[in-house]
């Protein structure tokens, strides 16, 4: 059956009619004419596995990455970037109702901070779109840069010389997981962990990741697919640092931070310049990447943060940043006195802002909310309650996330009067 793509669904797929079905197509551009053969079911879409581009959309271009229309990771690469801010404008406005600019990134290469490689006996590299069980092997990721070949030279390498089993995805057994590479941008400092099962690591592991700042060897003991661990062992720095303009924060192997570093910059200010008044609390702080920004401007900032380890990272930067913040471990059910700050920022995971969190802000109203958010629909359903006695002040989309469908949102709040 030949069908025309008309536009992209919320997660990047091309959307085709076939009688009277909705058929999704990865890897497809608005305009592209489509042989669709076969389709199967992933979670609520028919999605469509065996097809060909009959007539490409003359809007294509050529993706960087060789493995382009394999790796599930970016699936909008054969679009120009211009299209993608596009497509996730257009994504904004048809969950949040409303229109949003969104920024685009400074770079769309080499702009992540972090990748997280799966070395298996199916290959070295990332997740198969559509499997849980497949991986595609590969050199080079684009959107980490140069360093990642560095690296994966470096351990196959390693693994030919000291021939450690590989994981078994299926079987769950093999000694050797992942590696997880982490690169502060602004600073040059390179991370590599490997994370395996029980086992031992020869101790020349070392000398084949001689370029890294860094080297970590954890090992997950449990039974779950995850790409981090207990740590074993280190060599080198215990942390690497990133800088995010007069900033510096320390990254751990077990620690989160903001995955792009050139827009989490832009993210970060932009949002500190929408504080209002001198009173802070950056719910949901993490490695308190907001609050220690405002903190060394001069705002009085309390965090609240439900990882003990984030806490801890936190008040490691406070301290290497020079400022007095206050990060607290606590959860979004808990806060109290939310009435006594004048600014409350929530950062939250995919789930939105708890409900009791949202009764209490009802209840206690602080004057202004920032909200960032990095999923559209909870944050539609809570601007919706919040609604009640705030107004939207400003709204902004910020593309952490080049050639993925995600956009992250930027969102102030006042007080109605
Ligand atoms: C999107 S991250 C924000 C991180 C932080 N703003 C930063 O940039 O480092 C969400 C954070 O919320 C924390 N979190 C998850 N559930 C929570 C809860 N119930 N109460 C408080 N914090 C929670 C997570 O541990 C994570 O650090």
């Amino acid at each position: 059956m030949k069908v025309k793509i008309e536009k992209l669904d919320i997660d990047g797929f091309g959307k085709a009619r076939i009688g009277k079905k909705t058929i999704y197509i990865p890897f497809t551009a608005p305009g592209d004419t489509v042989e669709v053969r076969k389709w199967h079911r992933e979670k609520r879409k028919l999605v469509a596995h065996d097809y060909d581009v009959v007539e490409p959309s003359p809007l294509r271009v050529n993706p960087e990455c060789p493995y382009f229309g394999k790796c599930g990771g970016c699936i909008l690469q054969h679009l120009p970037y211009a299209e993608q801010i596009r497509f996730k404008e257009e994504k904004l406005r048809s969950i949040l109702g409303f229109d949003a600019d969104v920024v685009p990134s400074p770079r769309i290469y080499g702009h992540r901070n972090r990748i997280d490689v799966a070395v298996s006996t199916r290959g070295i590299g990332f997740r198969r779109r559509g499997t849980w069980w497949d991986v595609v092997d590969i050199e080079v990721c684009e959107v980490f840069g140069e360093r990642s070949r560095t690296a994966l030279k470096a351990l196959r390498e390693f693994i030919e010389d000291f021939k450690p089993s590989l994981y078994d995805i299926k079987k769950n057994t093999g000694f050797l997981r992942y590696i997880v590479l982490r690169e502060g941008k602004f600073t040059g400092e390179l991370m590599v962990n490997l994370v395996t099962g029980e086992g031992t690591l020869p101790d020349d592991a070392e000398s084949y990741f001689h370029f890294a700042d860094s080297l970590y060897w954890s090992i997950n003991r449990s039974k779950s697919d995850v790409s981090f661990g207990d740590i074993e062992k280190f060599w080198g720095e215990e942390f690497i640092k990133e800088k995010l303009g007069d900033v510096e924060y320390l990254i751990h192997p077990n620690s989160f931070f903001q995955t792009n570093s050139y827009q989490a910059v832009n993210l970060v200010r932009e949002a500190s310049e929408l504080v209002e008044g001198e009173r802070v609390l950056d719910l949901y702080s993490g490695v308190g990447t907001f609050g220690i920004w405002l903190a060394k401007r001069g705002f009085s900032v309390d965090g609240v943060e439900v990882n003990p380890f984030a806490v801890e990272m936190a008040r490691k930067n406070a301290e290497l940043n020079n400022v007095y913040a206050h990060f607290m471990i606590g959860e979004d059910k808990d806060v109290e006195n939310l009435g006594a700050y004048d600014t409350l920022i929530v950062d939250p995971p995919r789930a939105g802002l708890h409900p009791k969190l949202i009764k209490k802000i009802l209840k206690e109203k602080p004057n202004t909310i920032i909200y960032i958010s990095c999923n559209p629909k909870t944050l539609a359903s809570n601007l919706a309650e919040l609604s009640e006695i705030y107004r939207i002040e400003s709204a902004r989309g910020f593309d952490m996330f080049p050639h993925t469908p995600h956009v992250e949102m930027l969102v102030k709040l006042n007080l109605k009067v």
